[in-house]
């Protein structure tokens, strides 16, 4: 045998005699799992592969006072926002409060909303590790350093219909790039200027554990120049909702558009047909823009009905999106914005006096906006990074 498969055959050897007991009953542990089990016990911990039918957690970890379940993530993209949710809806949940925390390892690492939402909502009893190079990195926000963004990329939020969250969507959109690291141009295309009225020129969302802190820069369609603001990478627009009202060589820089739309019975076809009006409206000026469809205002705890409004709406954007590749329907169960009360009074400051500001305090227990744009942010970024590898291994 090469010196070097043996070598990880001697070092994969670690599952003891209760582990193999287990691992019968169970399927085989994966490679993955027997690496962090051989890594977790050299660091220390008394560590055995979870008992049969857990599919919440791979591997249980103890020390001195401490219990934790470990999920561990084999895959290509980064662990993103979606995913960790429901590891913390699971440790919050009777079975998982076994466990005083949790662990996440990830082999290809973690997107910057998993960062910046455990920092923004202060979550204690979840750590992360990244295992690479037969190594433990719990260290991971440094280790994992993200592509530098070359290119500007523009995102449109638009429909042909006023009233339904562009002005809102804009905004904590930004907001949750900013929350991201990122500075964000924030264009107010709409002559109702409600941006500006909103926010201002703009606001700073202060550094946290050494980040430099990010600006939202509101602008009017004259004021962005990318000569300007060059360390300004996101532009983020705010339509106006008469097509023709928008200067095209915004339409034409578009590289992704929003278009918010909601779960209403009785809307339905009107919303599907604004949509399909919506889509050709764009494609007259950009043919390249990928166009994602996304829920707004919908209601967290209808389960039932959302599921069967949802099947009804996608179902009338199947066709074209057969025809037209760069046509998405966000389902919502991946992503969406849900009703929320912050949402709906977002807007207050002007009234009581206090400054411009996001919804995105926590309020109970979390955000539902902060964890929702987030969760928006990587949906788009990681819809990019899958467009990067296809165009690579196609050659293009
Ligand atoms: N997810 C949401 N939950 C609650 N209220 C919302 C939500 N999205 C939008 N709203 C409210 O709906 C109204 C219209 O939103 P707005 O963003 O101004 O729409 P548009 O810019 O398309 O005209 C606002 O009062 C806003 O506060
Ligand atoms: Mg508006």
């Amino acid at each position: 045998m090469p010196k070097e498969r043996m070598r990880w055959a001697e070092l994969l050897d670690v599952l003891t005699d209760s582990d193999r007991r287990r691992e019968v009953v169970v399927e085989r542990a994966t490679e993955t799992e027997r690496m962090a089990l051989f890594l977790l016990r050299r660091a220390g911990w008394s560590a055995q592969i979870s008992p049969k039918d857990t599919k919440e957690y791979d591997i249980e970890i103890v020390k001195p006072g401490v219990r934790s379940a470990v999920q561990i993530r084999n895959q290509r993209a980064k662990v993103h926002l979606g995913q960790i949710e429901k590891y913390l809806d699971f440790l919050n949940q009777p079975n998982g409060k076994n466990f005083t925390e949790g662990l996440f390892i990830s082999t290809s690492g973690f997107t910057k909303s998993v960062y910046a939402y455990l920092r923004e909502e202060k979550i204690k009893n979840l750590q992360l590790a990244i295992m690479r190079d037969h190594n433990l990195i719990f260290d991971c926000e440094k280790a994992d350093a993200a592509d530098e963004r070359e290119k500007t990329t523009y995102i449109g939020v638009f429909t042909c219909k006023g009233g339904v969250g562009k002005t809102t969507i804009s905004a904590h959109l930004a907001g949750a790039f900013a929350l991201n690291g990122y500075d964000v141009a924030l264009v107010d295309l709409d002559h109702q200027q409600n941006l500006r009225k909103l926010l201002g020129e703009g606001v700073y969302l202060p550094a946290t554990k050494g980040s430099l802190g990010s600006v939202i820069s509101v602008l009017s369609g004259d004021e962005w120049d990318e000569g300007d603001y060059k360390d300004t990478k996101i532009v983020v627009c705010d339509c106006n909702p008469e097509f023709e009202a928008n200067p095209k060589e915004y339409i034409q820089k578009f590289d992704y558009c929003i278009i918010p739309t909601t779960l209403n019975p009785l809307g339905i076809n009107k919303n599907a047909d604004v949509i399909k009006r919506t889509f050709s409206a764009i494609r007259r000026e950009n043919a390249d823009a990928h166009l994602h469809v996304l829920i707004n205002n919908l209601q967290p705890d209808e389960e039932n009905r959302n599921t069967l409004l949802n099947q009804v709406l996608k179902t009338q954007f199947k066709q074209i999106s057969e025809r037209d590749g760069r046509v998405h329907y966000i389902d919502p169960a991946e992503c969406a914005i849900r009703f929320s009360k912050q949402l709906m009074y977002w807007g207050f400051h002007l009234f009581d006096g206090t400054k411009p500001q996001l919804a995105f305090r926590t309020v109970g227990r979390y955000s539902y906006p902060r964890m929702d744009f987030l969760k928006l942010v990587d949906y788009l970024e990681l819809q990019a990074g899958f467009q990067k590898l296809k165009a690579k291994s196609f050659g293009a």
